[in-house]
């Protein structure tokens, strides 16, 4: 992996063309999550909207919203809820299915993760379509919990995620796009 630095969130991120399939603008995090100083910065960003609040859960989704969620819970002295691809949970779980910008997927939360009116940041790395932050979305819904913000890396415009999903509500915080 090449050294990358920089002042910016946005200057540790790298694109990888044609991934996972032709015609993506794969944006990649993991130089970002490589760099202890871009890793602290994005952590610290993520965090900044909500100084002050107070979180009972934070919400990751899979894959890369579970290593930001895991930091930006233990920031908050909030607890850690995965939203994971089917099949991946134990207990049982609430589902919701969703498309997203190169395939269809199916999303699961344990069904006893959260209680109602509980308090939730949900955090993922990139805002593309907005399909799977909406399915994870409808679960914290599903189960009573409040969401207070939804935090990303990366909003991907064109795409109308952010859009998305503040026609549900939600207030987005993205750090680039
Ligand atoms: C990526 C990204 C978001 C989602 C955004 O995950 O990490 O979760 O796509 O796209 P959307 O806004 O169009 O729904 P991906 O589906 O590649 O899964 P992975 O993190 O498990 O690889
Ligand atoms: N998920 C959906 N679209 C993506 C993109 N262009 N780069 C990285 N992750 C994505």
């Amino acid at each position: 992996m090449k050294p990358v630095s920089g002042t910016n969130v946005r200057d540790y991120i790298r694109t990888i063309a044609d991934f996972p399939h032709e015609g993506i603008m794969f944006r990649d995090v993991t130089t970002l999550f490589a760099d202890p100083r871009g890793f602290r910065m994005a952590i610290d960003q993520l965090l900044h909207p909500y100084a002050g609040l107070r979180f009972d859960k934070v919400v990751g989704l899979e894959a890369r919203g579970f290593i930001l969620g895991g930091a930006v819970a233990h920031q908050l002295s909030a607890g850690f809820v995965p939203v994971r691809k089917k099949g991946k949970l134990p207990g049982a779980v609430i589902s919701e299915s969703y498309t997203l910008e190169y395939g269809e997927a199916v999303v699961e939360v344990h069904d006893d993760a959260i209680a109602a009116g509980e308090r939730i940041l949900l955090v993922d790395d990139l805002l593309a379509t907005g399909g799977t932050a909406e399915a994870g979305i409808r679960l914290m819904e599903r189960l009573g919990a409040e969401i207070i913000g939804c935090a990303f890396i990366i909003d991907l415009p064109d795409l109308g995620g952010r859009k998305r999903l503040e026609a549900m509500g939600m207030d987005v915080h993205a750090l680039c796009s």
